[in-house]
């Protein structure tokens, strides 16, 4: 247990919050609330649904709660502890790095699964971090102190890093706390989150992709699904229970709160909440940012990764070694190429574009009637359309720097540690940065094809000359008249065949033998730097030239529509800060005269099952538990269940999300969304938003009769909370039941 003594609480609803956030009429589905705030906005709400916690029991700093349980995993996904001893549960495509870097093709843990069969045999992972929040509160006064309507952009950024800068030294905090300042609507509030941040993490199970990632890429971001997509890790401590870096005295961790499993399954209608950390929305455009989406940037980026998967794609089925190289990061650029599809298909089902200038002439309308703020934001809107129009074909070709020269094409990796290599190095630090650089070199090549690659790049090239101007391109190409009758092949050979990053042992070699001259010679090196530069000198100024007042612009919209219109309800966009969403068990239409049944059972994953196919096969041992329909007390009326539907505002970032019932107890995992619904970061409809979840009982049910882990079954705390066997939690042991609660659920 932590030495918890807690600051007494800051004040936190100052009158500037409450005038933000009220009123409003919370409904069921949308929106991805801050825990710290539940009390004064949602509690109402939940309960109606179903809930029968307490806002105090989803977040408190006064005693163990709901938020104690929940975890971001390595920045990027959430996780939930679900045993005293620091079991974490994620999903497997979260856990995948992790479970792929113990993979070779002798011991191959990504395609038979992984399970530590005691506690030695958990595996160490040196660049996996869990974070837990230990207490939020709203800083907006202190922040933005001294701030004016009359400051400059420029002004204002420097007055508020200045504030941020002065507040966190003054912050009394333990050593091995951070504190994290974000902004929230747009920056009209900021918040504090003080965390706590665990270097040891260990794996402890998952499993075979066949299972974990059932479906693959087909049925990513569809229903009806049916995924084991889940993984295990554990958190270890040192003696105090305080992080550490990995040692081998580490014990696990004893949390402050973990979450009881539920094994009395799930209805349509059933209350559901989901905690985590969603990355990024973006609910308060103008219609026109939206139709710039939907219309000119999305369709830049798929085309791109079409063309980038494809060849991967072909690669990757001709030979087993390249598929497991390759499976990570294809998975991760099919994962947004997809969503951007869905994305785009449900902002025009929905009507989005059209639904959001509904929304602005209301707010016209509203401001009409009101003078003094008429004059404050009348032109607010023709403003921004301008600076979005003017800023259109630059933010096509931030995408395509992006796409192209820091994710698809992967020879420009190794040329950045490079370049961030020679930038730093001198003659003290040179040896030990060098065994930096050719360690992290070392992973890179463990799994590149330079052949893939060499394709990517000439067909990404293709694709750059022919559809963007030539006036922010590297000067190098420009230089070496490359973009004269362009000939992708004759560029492939200076930057691939001539280059020393096709042959990492040579590169090697230049760096142990320190000859950095050479390294910057070479042709793939020199265009890197020179991309770089055209990116920050040419294309950056001009763009944050139109960003920066369009961010700001932004921003008074933002407040001038929470001004506007008070009775529509208004939630901060996600920015990888802890949130709940709620909702209910629920299916959806996805088209006219189709309903979607909101739960999938292990008799649909058999029914998908192709044996030998790289997406669909499955292990002889779930096959045979089939047929034996050995199911045990998982099992609903002779049927196991695997997946469900619910209507839980979530975006990236809510991979991994436990899925807590009613009563507090974990009832799933949530690991995707319905491929139309994906548009919810930008529109949320109730209509057609599902998230997808994994069945806790699903999880446990592979964790015991699949792969036999006993121990880690063992660890977990099952209950019965629709039985009426009431769930206790470990904090109601340490707190004795006041009398005067408003909620008992026990
Ligand atoms: N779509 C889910 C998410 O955004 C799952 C992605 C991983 N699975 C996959 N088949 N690529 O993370
Ligand atoms: N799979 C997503 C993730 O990694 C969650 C799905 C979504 O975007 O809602 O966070």
């Amino acid at each position: 247990m932590f030495p918890q003594k807690y600051n007494i609480m800051r004040k936190i609803f100052f009158p500037v919050l409450l005038s933000f956030l009220l009123p409003f009429t919370a409904l069921a589905g949308e929106g991805m609330w801050l825990p710290f705030l539940i009390g004064q906005l949602n509690e109402a709400d939940m309960q109606a649904l179903g809930m029968k916690m307490s806002a105090e029991d989803i977040y408190s700093v006064n005693k163990g709660s709901l938020k104690d349980a929940i975890v971001h995993f390595n920045g990027g996904c959430t996780s939930s502890i679900i045993s005293p001893q620091g079991l974490l549960l994620t999903n497997h495509h979260c856990g995948f790095s992790a479970i792929q870097s113990h993979s070779t093709l002798q011991n191959n843990y990504l395609q038979d699964g992984f399970w530590a069969k005691k506690q030695s045999d958990e595996l160490r992972n040196d660049h996996l971090v869990a974070t837990f929040i230990d207490r939020i509160e709203d800083v907006t006064q202190e922040i933005l102190a001294g701030v004016t309507d009359k400051m400059t952009t420029k002004q204002r950024q420097n007055k508020i890093a200045q504030n941020i800068k002065a507040f966190k030294k003054a912050y009394a905090k333990k050593k091995y706390e951070e504190i994290l300042i974000k902004p929230f609507f747009k920056g009209n509030q900021y918040i504090l989150f003080v965390t706590i941040t665990y270097t040891d993490v260990r794996l402890v199970g998952a499993p075979p992709s066949a299972i974990g990632k059932f479906g693959a890429d087909t049925d990513n971001w569809e229903w009806p699904r049916h995924s084991g997509d889940f993984s295990l890790f554990r958190i270890y401590a040192n003696k105090d229970n305080l992080p550490a870096d990995y040692s081998p005295d580490n014990q696990p961790l004893r949390p402050k709160h973990y979450l009881p499993v539920s094994l009395d399954g799930v209805e349509t209608g059933d209350f559901t909440l989901v905690y985590g950390f969603p990355g990024r929305t973006d609910e308060y455009l103008p219609s026109f940012a939206v139709k710039q989406i939907q219309d000119v940037i999305d369709p830049a980026r798929i085309e791109i990764r079409d063309h980038a998967l494809k060849i991967m794609d072909k690669a990757m089925r001709a030979d087993p070694a390249i598929r497991l190289q390759y499976a990570s990061k294809y998975a991760r650029i099919a994962n947004y190429w997809k969503k951007w599809i869905g994305e785009r298909t449900g902002l025009k089902k929905t009507h989005a574009v059209a639904k959001k200038e509904k929304i602005e002439a209301e707010f016209i309308q509203k401001l009409a009637q009101k003078p003094q703020l008429a004059q404050k934001y009348g032109d607010l809107l023709d403003e921004m359309d301008g600076k979005y129009q003017e800023i259109e074909f630059l933010a096509v070709y931030r995408e395509y720097f992006h796409e192209l020269f820091f994710r698809n094409i992967e020879i420009f990796k190794p040329a950045n540690s490079l370049r961030r290599f020679l930038a730093k190095a001198n003659q003290e630090n040179y040896q030990p940065l060098a065994s930096d650089t050719k360690k992290s070199l070392e992973r890179f090549y463990k799994d590149y094809q330079v052949g893939v690659d060499r394709e990517v790049f000439k067909s990404l090239m293709q694709l750059f000359t022919d559809n963007v101007c030539t006036a922010y391109f590297p000067d190098y190409l420009l230089a070496n008249r490359y973009l004269e009758g362009y000939d992708t092949e004759q560029m492939a050979t200076e930057f691939y065949d001539k280059s020393i990053f096709a042959h990492p042992e040579k590169l090697y070699q230049l760096i142990d033998e320190k000859k950095t001259d050479e390294i910057k010679k070479d042709p793939t090196y020199r265009l890197f730097v020179d991309i770089i530069d055209a990116y920050r000198t040419k294309l950056t100024p001009e763009y944050n030239g139109i960003k920066a007042p369009l961010d700001s612009m932004q921003r008074q919209y933002m407040a001038a529509l929470m001004e506007v219109l008070p009775e529509k309800k208004f939630y901060p966009d996600a920015n990888g800060t802890m949130r709940v969403s709620y909702g209910q068990v629920e299916g959806y239409q996805p088209k006219d005269g189709v309903q979607y049944l909101p739960k999938t059972y292990l008799s649909g994953v058999i029914a998908k099952y192709v044996p030998g196919d790289y997406e669909f096969d499955l292990p002889q041992r779930l096959l045979d538990l089939y047929e034996a329909k050995d199911y045990g007390r998982y099992a609903e009326n002779g049927r196991l269940p695997v997946n469900f539907l619910g209507s839980n505002h979530t975006t990236g970032g809510n991979s991994g999300s436990p899925v807590i019932d009613a009563y507090g107890n974990i009832i799933g995992l949530n690991f995707d969304r319905v491929w139309e619904g994906t548009m919810s970061d930008l529109n949320y409809d109730r209509s057609i938003c599902r998230n997808i979840m994994v069945d806790i009982r699903y999880v446990i049910w592979i964790m015991d009769k699949y792969a036999g882990a006993q121990r880690l079954v063992d660890e977990i705390k099952f209950v019965h909370p629709k039985a009426g066997q009431k769930s206790r939690k470990p904090w109601d042991e340490k707190h004795p039941k006041k009398k005067k609660r408003r909620h008992r659920w026990w």
